[in-house]
C-alpha cells in the first residue's frame, strides 16, 4: 500500500457513483440562504445609478449587497495590488464583473431577482485585444519581465539566415465539472467557517479576513475535494468566499453561493491569450544563433497573477532549445476582460508555443524535417546548456527521450508512408509531429516553496493525515497517503486521507506549479518520520535492544528477535506518554530567483516528455482527426503510476483542446460570446486520438532527492499536445511540398486550418 503501487484513486468509486461529497452535495445549516451575483452589463463606465428596488422587493430575497457593504476592505487582489474589489465601486472594468449580490431563500429566486437591477452607465472607452491594447499605448497590469543572455540583436543580425514573425496563442476557459462554489458558516463573535471550492485555502482565508475586517484567526477554510480546478481555482474563489462570508456574516445564517455556468464562465478569470512576436538568426543547417521574443499578454483588469504568469512564459520560451543569445520580454497588458489567470501550465504552454513557432519557420525555410530542427537545438548535456533566465540545465534527457520515441512510434517509417499517402490523396492530407516539453518544477516566487502536514497516530494503530495540499482530482491525496503508509509500513486503508483545513496546517500555498505531491508529500514524511522516530526510540529502550535492531516491517516491527504488531507499539508507546502526533515541514533546497536581473536558479529540476501525433485533415472543410499519439513523459520513480498516466492523459488531452477547438470570442462591446458549452467547444471523447499509446519514461537515476525520487507530473503532459498542433502545421504544408510555413495560430480550429490550406495553395 506504500509508493510506486498503483493504487486506484481513493474517490475514484465516489466518483462514479456519486457517493463523493462536494460542497453543494454537503448537508445544509437550517435556514440556509442562496446567493447570486449582479454583472456588469458594459465593459468600461462608471455607474451613473444604479437602482435596485425591484431586486429587493422580489420574491424571496433577503438581503441585497454592494461594494459599501463590505464592512472591511473591497479587495481581493492576491498580489497586494489593491486593484480587484470584491464588488464594483463605482466604475465597471469589464463586462460581467460583480457589482452587487441577492440573498434569497432558494437559488432560483436569486437568480430571477437579479435580473430586475437597473442600472446606467456612462461608457468609456474599453479595449478588449491585445493587439489594441498594445497599439494604444500599453498600460501595463505589473512591470514587465526582460530575460536576456548575450547580444541577441547582434547574434541575428550576423547570421547566415534571418526571419521574423508573429503568432496568436488562444486563452482557454477551465471547464472545471464542478464550477465555482462557497458555503459560508457564521460563527459566535467573528468567527466564520467557510467550504470554499479552491486551490488555496489559505489566501481565501486571508481575502475573508480582510473583506470582513477580522482576523485570519477568525476565519476557517476547508475542502475536501473540487471538481477540477486547472489553475482557476488559486485565486478565483476569493469573490464568491468572499461574498458569501459577507452576506453570511451579516444575516447570521449560512450562505452557499454557486454561480451558474454562464455566469461562472463570464465572471471568472482564464488563460491568458498572447500575441507573440518573434526574431530568429539561423545559419544554413538551422541552427539556431539568436531568438529575440516578445510576449503581449491579454491580462483583463487586474492583476491578479498575470506577472507571474507571463513571467513563465519566458521561463518556457526555449522549451527544450539552447539559444546561444537571446532576449525575451513581456508585456502584461491590461484590457477591460475578464482577469486572466493560472491555467494548468500557468503561462508556460504559451511561451513553448511560441519556441515551437520559430523551430517550424526554421524548418520550412532549411527544407528540413522540423524534427531535425528541434534535435539541432536540443540543450546539451555538458555544454549548450544555459537558459535564458542563466539557470544550467543539469539533468537534460530530452535526446534519450525523444531517441526512444521515435524508434517506438517508428516515426521515420510512418514519415514516409504518409508522405506517399498525401501524394496520392487529394482532398484528405496526413501529417506527422513529434514535439519535445522541458518544464521548469518550483513556484518561481521562492517562499511559496514551502509545506506543511500533520499527522497523528491513534491508539488503534490507525493514522489521520492532514496536509496543506488540495484534491482537485489530480490524486494528490492518495499519493501522500501512500508516502505516510510507506513511512509507517502500513495498510493504506489505515491512513485516514482528510479534508484541507487552515485550521490544522496554516499558511499553506496554493495546490500549484505541479509541486503538490513534492511539497506536501515531504512534509507529510517528515510528520510520520517524527513519530517513527519516537516510536523506535521507544521501543529501543523498553526492550533494551540497540535502536538498529529496530526495524519496520508491514504492518508489524521487528524489535531484536522478536515482532509485534504496529497497532500494539502504538498503544505501549501511548501508555508510555509517547507523543503520537506531529507537524511535518519542507521547503525546497537549491532555489533562488532575482526578478530585476532576470537571473537565478527558479526550478529545483525539469520534468521531460516528447509525444508524436499523426492527423488527417480534409482539405475541403478544414475537419480533422487525431489517428495516433504516442508519449513517453518522464515521472522519475513514479509514486503511482495509474494516476501519472491518468494525468498524461488528462493533460494531453485538456492541451489538445486548448490547442484546437476551444476559442474563446469577445465582440467589440467586451461581451464574451462564448460562455456555454454551446459554444466553446471542449474536447469530447471522441476526440481523442484513435491510436493513443502512454508510456511513463521512469527512470529514477535523473531525480533530484524529491519524495522518493518521484517527479511532478501535474502540469507538464498539458504541453504535449504541441505535437497535434504541429502534425495539423504538417498537414497544411503538404499542400505546398512544405516549403511555406502554415504559420497556425491557435486555437488551430477546422477554420483556421482551411485557411491555411488556402493561403498555401494560393501561394504555392
Ligand atoms: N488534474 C485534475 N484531475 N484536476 C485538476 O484540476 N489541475 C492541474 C493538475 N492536474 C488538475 C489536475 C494543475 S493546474 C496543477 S498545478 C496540478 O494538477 C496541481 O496538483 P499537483 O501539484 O498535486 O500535481
Ligand atoms: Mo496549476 S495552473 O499551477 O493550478
Amino acid at each position: 500500500g506504500g509508493v510506486a503501487s498503483d493504487q486506484r484513486h481513493d474517490s475514484a468509486h465516489k466518483h462514479v457513483d456519486g457517493s463523493a461529497i462536494y460542497i453543494d452535495d454537503m448537508p445544509e445549516p437550517a435556514g440556509t440562504l442562496h446567493g447570486c451575483l449582479g454583472l456588469s452589463t458594459v465593459a468600461h463606465g462608471t455607474i451613473r445609478s444604479i437602482d435596485l428596488m425591484g431586486v429587493r422587493s422580489a420574491s424571496g430575497v433577503v438581503d441585497v449587497l454592494t461594494a459599501s457593504d463590505v464592512p472591511g476592505e473591497n479587495d481581493i487582489s492576491p498580489t497586494g495590488r489593491h486593484d480587484e474589489p470584491v464588488l464594483a465601486d463605482g466604475e465597471v472594468q469589464f463586462h460581467g464583473q460583480p457589482i452587487f449580490a441577492v440573498i434569497a431563500g432558494t437559488r432560483e429566486e436569486a437568480r430571477r431577482a437579479c435580473r430586475l437591477a437597473k442600472i446606467e452607465y456612462d461608457e468609456l472607452p474599453a479595449i478588449i485585444d491585445v493587439a489594441d491594447a498594445g497599439r494604444q499605448g500599453a498600460k501595463l497590469v505589473t512591470p514587465p519581465l526582460t530575460l536576456s543572455r548575450g547580444d541577441a540583436a547582434g547574434a541575428i543580425a550576423k547570421a547566415p539566415r534571418r526571419l521574423k514573425g508573429q503568432m496568436r496563442v488562444g486563452g482557454q476557459d477551465h471547464f472545471y465539472l464542478e464550477g465555482h462554489i462557497a458555503m459560508a458558516v457564521p460563527g459566535e463573535d467573528d468567527d466564520v467557517t467557510v467550504y470554499s471550492s479552491t486551490q488555496h485555502p489559505s489566501e481565501v482565508q486571508h481575502m475573508v479576513s480582510h473583506a470582513l475586517g477580522v482576523p485570519s484567526h477568525a476565519v476557517t477554510v476547508e475542502i475536501r475535494r473540487m471538481g477540477g480546478g486547472f489553475g482557476g481555482k488559486e485565486t478565483q474563489s476569493n469573490q464568491f468566499a468572499a461574498i458569501a462570508a459577507i452576506a453570511a456574516k451579516r444575516l447570521g445564517r449560512a450562505v452557499k453561493i454557486r454561480p451558474d455556468r454562464d455566469d461562472d464562465m463570464t465572471a471568472t478569470g482564464k488563460r491568458h491569450d498572447f500575441l507573440i512576436d518573434y526574431e530568429v538568426g539561423f545559419d544554413d543547417d538551422g541552427k539556431i544563433r539568436g531568438v529575440d521574443f516578445s510576449y503581449a499578454a491579454r491580462c483583463g483588469f487586474s492583476s491578479d497573477l498575470s506577472g507571474p504568469v507571463t513571467d513563465r512564459a519566458l521561463f518556457h520560451c526555449d522549451n527544450a532549445y539552447f539559444y546561444p543569445a537571446v532576449k525575451a520580454v513581456s508585456a502584461p497588458l491590461y484590457t477591460n476582460t475578464v482577469s486572466n489567470t493560472a491555467f494548468r501550465g500557468f503561462g508556460g504552454p504559451q511561451g513553448m508555443v511560441g519556441a515551437e513557432r520559430v523551430i517550424d519557420e526554421v524548418a520550412f525555410a532549411t527544407g528540413k524535417d522540423p524534427l531535425e530542427i528541434r534535435k539541432l537545438n536540443f540543450y546539451g548535456t555538458s555544454d549548450r546548456n544555459v537558459t535564458p533566465y542563466h539557470q544550467t540545465v543539469e539533468d537534460n534527457i530530452i535526446q534519450r527521450i525523444v531517441a526512444e520515441l521515435e524508434e517506438s512510434s517508428d516515426y521515420a517509417r510512418r514519415r514516409r508512408t504518409i508522405d506517399a499517402f498525401n501524394a496520392n490523396s487529394r482532398v484528405i492530407k496526413r501529417g506527422l509531429a513529434l514535439t519535445p516539453v522541458k518544464f521548469g518544477i518550483s513556484f518561481t516566487a521562492t517562499h511559496f516553496n514551502q509545506a506543511g502536514a500533520l499527522v497523528h497516530v491513534y491508539t488503534d494503530g490507525s493514522v489521520h493525515l492532514n496536509h496543506g495540499g488540495t484534491e482537485m482530482g489530480q490524486g494528490l491525496y492518495v499519493k501522500v497517503a501512500q508516502v505516510v503508509a510507506e513511512e509507517f509500513q502500513i495498510d493504506i486503508d489505515q491512513v485516514k486521507i482528510t479534508a484541507t483545513t487552515t485550521g490544522k496546517v496554516p499558511n499553506t500555498s496554493a495546490t500549484a506549479a505541479s509541486s503538490g505531491s513534492d511539497l506536501n508529500g515531504m512534509a507529510a514524511r517528515n510528520a510520520a518520520r517524527t513519530i517513527r522516530n519516537r516510536l523506535a526510540d521507544f521501543a529501543a529502550e523498553k526492550y533494551a535492544v540497540p535502536l538498529d535492531q529496530i526495524e519496520f516491517l508491514p504492518n508489524r516491527v521487528r524489535i531484536g528477535n522478536q515482532q509485534i504488531a504496529f497497532a500494539d507499539l502504538v498503544k505501549q508507546a501511548y501508555m508510555a506518554r509517547i507523543q503520537l502526533s506531529a507537524a511535518g515541514f519542507y521547503k525546497t533546497p537549491k532555489i533562488h530567483w532575482n526578478r530585476d536581473k532576470g537571473q537565478g536558479h527558479p526550478f529545483y529540476y525539469f520534468a521531460y516528455g516528447a509525444s508524436v501525433s499523426e492527423v488527417s485533415i480534409d482539405t475541403l472543410t478544414g475537419e480533422y482527426v487525431v489517428e495516433r499519439t504516442d508519449i513517453l513523459h518522464e515521472t522519475g520513480r513514479s509514486l503511482n503510476r495509474a494516476i501519472d498516466l491518468g494525468q498524461i492523459e488528462g493533460g494531453f488531452i485538456q492541451g489538445m483542446g486548448w490547442l484546437t477547438t476551444e476559442e474563446l470570442v469577445w465582440d467589440e462591446k467586451g461581451r464574451l460570446r462564448t460562455h456555454a458549452p454551446s459554444t466553446y467547444k471542449i474536447p469530447l471523447a471522441s476526440d481523442r486520438p484513435k491510436i493513443f499509446n502512454v508510456r511513463l519514461a521512469d527512470w529514477p537515476e535523473n531525480s533530484e532527492p524529491t519524495i522518493h525520487r518521484s517527479k511532478a507530473v501535474g502540469e507538464p503532459p498539458l504541453m504535449l499536445a504541441m505535437s497535434v498542433l504541429h502534425a495539423l502545421s504538417d498537414a497544411v504544408a503538404s499542400v505546398a511540398d512544405h516549403r511555406i510555413c502554415p504559420r497556425l495560430d491557435t486555437p488551430a480550429t477546422p477554420e483556421r486550418v482551411l485557411m491555411a490550406v488556402e493561403r498555401l495553395r494560393a501561394e504555392a
